[in-house]
Order: C-alpha cells, then structure tokens, then sequence
C-alpha cells in the first residue's frame, strides 16, 4: 500500500468517517456532540480567524519535553525538563482539545520532545479519539519507542504518523542525535509499516556538514518501502543556537541533488495553502518526496496552527515570543468542573489576536525564540 501523505486522501477510521460527514453537513465552529456542556458553555460561533484572516484549524499538542535522543539541531546535550506537576494532565489535555474543538480546530498533532516518553500516551490518544468534529489526529515521533507502543497507539485510534529519519548510518546517528539507537528507529519504521491501518511518513532533517551526503540513500530507502519522505529545512530552534544559514540545505538544493539522482520530480497534487509541505512524485516510478521549506519560503500566510505546549502555554508562531497561559485557566475551579469553557476560548482568542502577519527570520531585529524546538513542540 502507498503510504500517503497529509492532504491525500487517507483511509479513514469510523470515528474519522464520521467526523467527515458531521463537518461536511455543519459549518466549522458548532457544538461538539461529544460535550453537550461545554458546547452548552461556549458561546462560539465566530471561526478561529486572526487579524491577517487565516482561519485557525490545526492544534499542535506537545506533551513532554523530555527526549531520550539530543539531536544538535533541537536539544541541548544536557537538558532542564518541566517539572511534572507543571505538566498538563491527559484529561487537562483533553478537555482543551474539546473545547478547541467546538471553536473550529479540526486536526491534533501530538509532539514533544518525544512524545512516547509520556508514560501511557495511547490513553490520551484515546481521549482524543471520542471528539467526533475532529478531522486528523496524528503523532509526530522519533521512532525510538514506536515498536514497543505501536499496538496499543492503533488499538487507540492513531492512524497517522511520523517518524523522524534524517540517517542511515550509526555513525552519522550517534553524531547527530547524540546517542546510539538507530536500529531501534528503523524497528520502529517497520513496526509502523507492518501496521495495516496507519498512515507513515518519514521526516528528514538535513545539516551541511552532517546528514547532506545521505539525502539520496534516505530517498532510496523511502522509495522502496513506498513511504513518503518530507525534508524540513533546518530552522533556528536548537536549543544551542549554533544555527547558521550555512548548515541549513535549502529545498531547492536537495530538490536538485534528488533530481540528479533520480530523474526528474513533479508536483504531487494540487497544494492546500495550509500544508507547509510541498509534494512531488517521480517520473519514473513510484514514490513521493516533499520539502518543507521554512526558512527559505516561509508559509506563514496560510498558516492555521496553533500550539499548546507540555506546561499548558498556548503560542500562535514556532518563532513566537509571547505565550498564553491555559494550564492556570484550566485549573480554575470553573472550568475544572467544566462549566466555563468561555474563560478557555477568551485565552486562545487573545493569543490569536496578537499572531503576526510572519515570522520575520529574515528581518534584522530577528531574534529566536527563548524556548526551543523541544521545549514549544516539533
Ligand atoms: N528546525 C526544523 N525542524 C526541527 N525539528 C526539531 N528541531 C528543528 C529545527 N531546528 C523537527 C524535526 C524533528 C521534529 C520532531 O521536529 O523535523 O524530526
Ligand atoms: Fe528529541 Fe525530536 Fe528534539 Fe530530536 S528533534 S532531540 S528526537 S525532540
């Protein structure tokens, strides 16, 4: 089976089936059947929309930023972790997403850090998997535990997810990342392919001075797996701030590397604006490669994300410098027994109103973020 990417069609699960139907028949932001009180409660019938007029429907959830990887372009080698009662609880998790949901959010990524260092995480999948508006769910991994949960994650609802590969070679590994466990990436990979109802893709990652000279062997190796295959340009979030424009391998570099090797690469399907993502097949033979060009054509004026981080702070930009604190309102009496999704929906509707236009890596006064790649969520 052709794994495909996010955009194309999927085979969906009943509950996505569902939520299709549901969405089709209703306009985005109506009540949620699954929560008769908090529909009750929100008096929501404005969309996400920010003041540039990108409508908002995409919630990244990170929940941890512990890794049991320290890749250089995200981590430091040694890390200051969140302390644990800091850390928004699956049911704090859940009860936003609802409410999020009622608002007009339609797909959940769920990040970290590592996202399968949150002991038990297919019992948040699961909560997820009850908000019948919901389009997409999807997990965002390193690979490294996936073996090990991929039967309780699909017995969950997951049927989608990506798994970072940006090497083959143990070597390269343990430079990069900082630590030795390829071949438990590569179990997880197949873990993941074996499972019959999941969406796979891989994500790559490319450094000059690094992982350049194994784009072509990760092609090969996603083509003949028939996985699709993202590269991510390099984007000032490591927590070492060693990133320079230097190391960073533009799309259209590899792009060009890819077509030298491989023949020549057309565009995939018609873009949704709101996917970072373009997609190409090759010519000849089967395969799909994408390339998120972040730094080098910046998406940011389709962008319809939001993200929640592991200690319950809401940002409207990967780059953002501001946060809104959602974990104190959810732990607000009110809202604890589910009575004021109002005060939740008031958080995210400021945060929305401060997003800016861009990013801004470009301008002069462009400075990184104060937390890092592992710290806001992948
Ligand atoms: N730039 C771009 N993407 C990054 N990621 C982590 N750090 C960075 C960065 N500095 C992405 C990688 C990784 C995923 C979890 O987050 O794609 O695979
Ligand atoms: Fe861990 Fe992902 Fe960051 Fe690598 S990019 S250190 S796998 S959180």
């Amino acid at each position: 089976m052709m794994h495909e990417t996010e955009g194309s069609p999927v085979s969906l699960s009943p509950a996505e089936n569902r939520s299709v139907a549901t969405s089709a028949a209703v306009p985005p932001a109506t009540e949620s059947k699954a929560s008769p009180k908090l529909a009750q409660a929100s008096q929501a019938t404005l969309p996400l929309i920010d003041s540039f007029g990108r409508v908002h429907r995409s919630l990244r959830i990170s929940v941890t930023d512990r890794c049991n990887i320290r890749c250089q372009y995200c981590m430091p080698e040694v890390a200051q972790f969140m302390d644990s009662e800091k850390l928004l609880s699956f049911e704090e998790i859940a009860q936003f997403a609802r409410i999020s949901a009622t608002l007009g959010i339609r797909k959940l990524r769920i990040t970290g850090g590592e996202p399968l260092m949150r002991p038990e995480l297919h019992r948040l999948l699961r909560m997820l998997c009850q908000i019948e508006s919901l389009e997409g769910l999807a997990l965002t991994t390193n690979g490294m535990l996936l073996a090990q949960q991929i039967d309780d994650l699909v017995a969950a609802g997951l049927r989608r997810v990506n798994i970072s590969l940006d090497t083959l070679n143990e070597e390269v590994f343990r430079r990069l990342s900082r630590r030795s466990g390829l071949d438990q990436v590569l179990a997880g990979i197949e873990a993941a392919i074996a499972q019959p109802l999941l969406v796979v893709r891989l994500n790559a990652l490319v450094m000059r001075d690094v992982n350049f000279d194994e784009v072509l062997d990760l092609v090969g190796f996603a083509r003949e797996r028939n996985l699709a295959l993202r590269f991510i340009e390099f984007m000032p979030l490591d927590a070492e701030r060693a990133w320079n424009r230097s190391q960073m391998v533009s799309g259209d570099e590899m792009r060009a590397r890819i077509e030298g090797r491989f023949g020549k690469l057309v565009p995939a399907q018609i873009k949704d604006p709101a996917q970072p993502a373009t997609d190409f097949a090759f010519a000849n033979g089967s395969g799909l490669v994408g390339f998120i060009d972040s730094v080098t054509q910046p998406f940011c004026s389709a962008c319809d994300r939001l993200r929640l981080t592991a200690d319950g702070k809401l940002r409207n930009c990967l780059f953002g410098r501001e946060e809104w604190d959602v974990r104190e309102v959810l732990r607000s009496d009110a809202v604890r027994e589910c009575q004021d999704a109002a005060a939740v929906e008031a958080v995210v509707r400021t945060c929305l109103r401060a997003k800016r236009a861009a990013h801004g890596i470009d301008a002069a006064d462009f400075s990184p973020p104060v937390r890092a790649m592992f710290q806001i969520g992948g």
